[in-house]
């Protein structure tokens, strides 16, 4: 999408549609969209005044742009979206996407390329303009991979039209320059949603290990990213074995996939990200019940979300270094599978007890998260489909948020609220920990069954990373939703995660 600031006012760029962000209480006059309403004869004016568009949040109408006799059209657009921010004072990033991605979705079915806007007024502007082009990519994204029958008859299956411009007014020298960045920033880091979206949305028989290693090379080729992977027998090599535990019981053996990204100069920190890379969890010999088991293909969202930020990562260019690492498995029942019972030696040289085939994501990151801690990192973070338990306690609203590391923990979260990717603390106590003993081994890797599923995965995880500073995501209610938003889409997977990474990034600042 080609995105340009420019200093002339909405109503005479030549866009063929035009989206007004409203506030609940809009003041009537000086307004940035009074040149719109006078060439629509006051209609806005209008429309507000009486309450028949009451600019709640997310709330949109489509205006026509008549024609007078003699057809001189009174505004270059021929079409005007008007969409509701709610009131001003609750705006943030995050309602700022979600506006624009409903209005992206109504330029979208106006089969409009071309439309103007300018940046919600707010403390906030700069982060409101990266949302704004966030949101309208987002409200576009559809997933076709899979469908042969596009140019059949019939308007359902006609090609669909994509914003291919954006204009964004700003008279502000200064401003306009600001706002320029912010917007760039948030068309790479749409992309970079958008590719992992298409990752998640692959099922596993497209997706396997070996097809997500091959992804991740190709991505990194393309962005001008180093990427290595190793396959089984150099996780055998390694000693990765609770990797290669999981994986035992698949035809699709699993893969260690490292891609990274060096900037210029030296590195003023590094920092990994994990992400989880089942690609199918059918939960193993544990088997899980049938009942919307075809979701189990987005369990490797969190290495989807990692993919994804290395993309964003390649076109940002960060002073840090970033690695990210994805262990990746399908867990399958089978007569090589592992048995509840089984005790597994991992990379870390502890032993685990796998008294439940269906934690498997806590294994496959254990021996990741080893390896990374080798590494030295000044920090380290994972994202992971965890547990159904932190589905339970959140819902799809924030991914869970576990850590050693106070001041971490606060950046995490300061860049979740700032990115719209939301996440929320769960405590660490030391209390926990006896929820993973195991009679036979170091560790057990599943506790009992529901008391503190969501902490019980973290505290394991926490058992692997030592003191360095670590922070576990567990996005198994946000990687995908229960219900359409205007910039995800139901059944298919939200890039959860990308947008936090990419944040926390910009944001970081070396100890
Ligand atoms: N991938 C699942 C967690 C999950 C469930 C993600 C539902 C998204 C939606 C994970 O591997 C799993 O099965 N966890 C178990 C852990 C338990 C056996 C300790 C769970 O949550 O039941
Ligand atoms: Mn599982
Ligand atoms: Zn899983």
């Amino acid at each position: 999408m080609l995105i340009e600031v420019r200093a002339v006012p909405l109503h005479r760029q030549p866009a063929e549609t035009i989206v007004i962000p409203l506030f609940e209480g809009e003041a009537l006059t000086g307004r940035p969209w009074q040149g719109v309403d006078q060439a629509l004869r006051g209609l806005i004016a209008g429309l507000l005044k009486s309450g028949e568009f009451k600019p709640s949040v997310n709330a949109t109408i489509v205006l026509h742009t008549p024609r007078t006799p003699g057809d001189r059209k009174l505004l270059p657009s021929e079409r005007v979206v008007l969409v509701g921010l709610g009131k001003a004072e609750k705006v943030t990033p995050r309602t700022v996407c979600e506006a624009y991605g409903a209005a992206g979705k109504k330029i979208r079915e106006l089969k409009r390329r071309s439309a103007a806007t300018y940046v919600p007024e707010g403390s906030r502007s700069g982060d409101y303009a990266t949302a704004l082009v966030e949101g309208l990519i987002l409200g576009q994204y559809d997933f076709r991979r899979y469908k042969t029958e596009e140019k059949a008859d019939g308007p359902e299956a006609e090609e669909p039209v994509n914003l291919e411009s954006l204009i964004v007014v700003e008279s502000d020298a200064r401003k306009a320059t600001q706002i320029d960045r912010a917007m760039k920033r948030g068309l790479i880091r749409a992309e970079a949603v958008a590719f992992a979206r298409d990752l998640q949305n692959r099922p596993s028989n497209d997706l396997t290990p070996q097809a997500l290693a091959a992804a991740a090379a190709t991505m990194a080729q393309e962005a001008g990213l180093s990427c290595e992977f190793w396959d089984e027998t150099d996780l055998a090599r390694w000693g990765m074995n609770a990797i290669l535990a999981v994986g035992q019981g698949s035809a699709n053996p699993p893969r260690f996939i490292t891609v990274k990204y060096e900037p210029r100069g030296k590195a003023t920190a590094t920092v990994i990200l994990v992400g989880k890379g089942i690609t199918f969890d059918s939960g193993g010999i544990s088997l899980k019940p049938g009942q919307g088991l075809e979701e189990m293909k987005f369990d490797m969202s969190g290495a989807a979300a990692v993919l994804g930020a290395m993309y964003g990562v390649a076109q940002l260019k960060p002073s840090v270094a970033v690695w990210g690492i994805v262990p990746a498995a399908e867990n399958m029942p089978g007569g090589s599978s592992i048995k509840p019972g089984d005790i597994v030696k991992c990379y870390s040289g502890k032993t685990v007890e796998i008294t439940n085939t269906d934690a498997e994501g806590r294994l496959v990151l254990c021996d990741a998260l080893a390896y990374a801690v080798e590494q030295k990192p000044d920090a380290l973070l994972d994202l992971a489909t965890l547990t159904g338990a932190c589905v339970v306690a959140l819902g799809h609203k924030a991914a869970g948020m576990m850590g050693n590391n106070e001041a971490l923990l606060t950046n995490v979260q300061a860049a979740g609220e700032r990115s719209g990717d939301r996440v929320w603390p769960l405590p660490m106590w030391e209390d926990y920990d006896d929820l993973l003993k195991s009679h036979f081994a170091d560790l057990d890797n599943a506790g009992p069954p529901r008391v503190a599923g969501a902490i019980v995965g973290g505290k394991f995880l926490e058992a692997f990373v030592g003191d360095t500073p670590w922070v576990h995501l567990d996005i198994a209610g946000t990687a995908w939703g229960d219900s359409d938003t205007p910039t995800t889409p139901k059944n298919l997977g939200s890039g959860y995660g990308v947008r936090l990474i990419l944040q926390f990034l910009q944001d970081f600042k070396p100890s």
